[in-house]
């Protein structure tokens, strides 16, 4: 079982999309562990997006992500961090499969609707950086 921190972006949120995306989610048997609706910080995106912050889209990612509310989840699954990437599809919407959360509704890279972690280390740190010791819920799901 492997964990991965999702965030619902400001464009999920502004678009009411969040329990669309989130009945993907739960259809496809992953389990929500933890849900925080938040605002992100400049200080917080400097830190998320560590790896961009030197890039040129770095200033609007910033200003988009922390534009209006995000949610944040905490999600467990048997290889979820790669089970959720394909179901998010590429990270240009315009370049996502039909089928898929960006394929379906995103026709942009920068608002593209979902992040997710890219592999177990990203997880791990970014699972800190949003939820606490005691924020997630661990129960049994029945299947
Ligand atoms: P995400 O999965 O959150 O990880 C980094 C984000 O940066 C990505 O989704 C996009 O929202 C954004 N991004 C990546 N490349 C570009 C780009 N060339 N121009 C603008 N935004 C980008």
């Amino acid at each position: 079982m492997e964990r991965t921190l999702v965030l619902l972006k400001p464009d999920c949120v502004q678009r009411r999309l969040m329990g669309e995306i989130i009945s993907r989610f739960e259809a496809k048997g992953l389990n929500i562990v933890g849900m925080k609706m938040m605002h992100v910080t400049p200080d917080l995106a400097k830190q998320h997006y560590a790896e961009h912050v030197e890039k040129p889209f770095y200033p609007s990612l910033e200003s988009f992500i922390t534009s209006a509310p995000i949610v944040a989840l905490a999600i467990d699954g048997i290889e979820v961090i790669r089970v959720m990437r394909d179901l998010l599809g590429a990270t240009n919407g315009c370049n996502a499969a039909p089928g898929t959360i960006r394929g379906d509704f995103s026709n942009s890279r920068q608002m593209n609707l979902v992040h997710a972690s890219d592999g177990p280390e990203a997880a791990a740190r970014e699972l800190h950086l949003y939820f606490g010791t005691g924020d997630l819920c661990d129960f049994d799901h029945v299947t």
